[in-house]
């Protein structure tokens, strides 16, 4: 028996570093996973890692939980084939980034749609299939959420984040008397496509990893591994909080 078996877990950005090692370990674990991304071909590359394992996912690309009406068909999607939701794991997100001064509205307003917005669409469509029989939303936000930057321009991605974490309160509030649990996870610097560019140069990886004391960046199973433990019955007294995974950063 995995940790989670027989669950039905959705899990966005199943395409991308974080979201493919979810949906390996969830299926691993014994959950009925139903996926989704953006990118269609690395959603399909994700599928084909899974059948090499033997494993199974549902859902497909390309979709775009940034539009309502997509949210709301990836959720209802996942309903008609496995009849029910016990796991939201809202992991996708994209952000851009630029000083206060230079940033655009445009840019601005994307970062707002495809972090915060990505996790408050699909959740609000799961919440009447979460509350049939309890559930747990997973949100990813960042270690942006708790901190500035002096190297980057993170302004939108940190209001964004920051957000992510505080619906995820209220979302463990208002889930208390349906037995929705709700748990943020902020990970710090993590090894996934989007940082790999950055943590093979040496010049940028030492600027990424000033300041981790583990002088390493995370990787995505390390991330998996916490949301996992949420995911299971093992967490059952956790909801309403925010869990770091940052090899120290923020004890600094
Ligand atoms: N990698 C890090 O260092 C790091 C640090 C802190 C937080 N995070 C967070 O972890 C989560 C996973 O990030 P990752 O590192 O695996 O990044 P990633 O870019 O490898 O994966 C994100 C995936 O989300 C998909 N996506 C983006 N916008 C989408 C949309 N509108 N609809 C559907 N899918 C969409 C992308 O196509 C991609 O496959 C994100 O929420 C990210 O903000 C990452």
């Amino acid at each position: 028996m995995g940790r989670i078996e027989g669950k039905v877990a959705l899990i966005s950005g199943t395409g991308g570093g974080q979201g493919r090692a979810a949906a390996l370990r969830f299926a691993r674990e014994g959950a009925k996973v139903f996926g989704c991304d953006l990118n269609a071909g690395a959603q399909q590359e994700t599928l084909d890692l899974m059948q090499a394992e033997g494993l199974r996912m549902a859902g497909g690309g390309s979709v775009d939980l940034s539009d309502p009406v997509q949210a709301s068909a990836w959720v209802e999607a996942a309903v008609a084939e496995f009849g029910c939701i016990d796991i939201l794991y809202n992991n996708a997100s994209a952000a851009r980034f630029g000083s206060i001064a230079d940033m655009s509205i445009d840019d601005w307003h994307y970062t707002l749609r495809n972090e915060l917005d990505i996790v408050f669409f699909p959740t609000k469509y799961a919440w009447p299939h979460l509350a049939v029989r309890g559930g747990v939303i997973i949100n990813i936000s960042s270690v942006a959420a708790w901190g500035a930057s002096t190297v980057t321009g993170i302004g939108a991605h940190s209001a964004a984040k920051a957000g992510v974490v505080a619906v995820t309160r209220q979302m463990a509030i208002e889930g208390i008397k349906s037995r929705i649990r709700a748990v943020s996870i902020s990970p710090g610097v993590i090894a996934t496509p989007g940082t790999l560019p950055f943590l093979a140069n040496p010049a940028t990886r030492s600027i990424l990893l000033d300041g981790v004391p583990m002088e390493r960046p995370g990787e995505s199973d390390e991330v998996v591994a916490t949301a996992l433990f949420i995911a299971s019955d093992e967490a059952s007294y956790i909801t309403g909080t925010d869990i770091v995974v940052d090899g120290g950063m923020l004890a600094l």
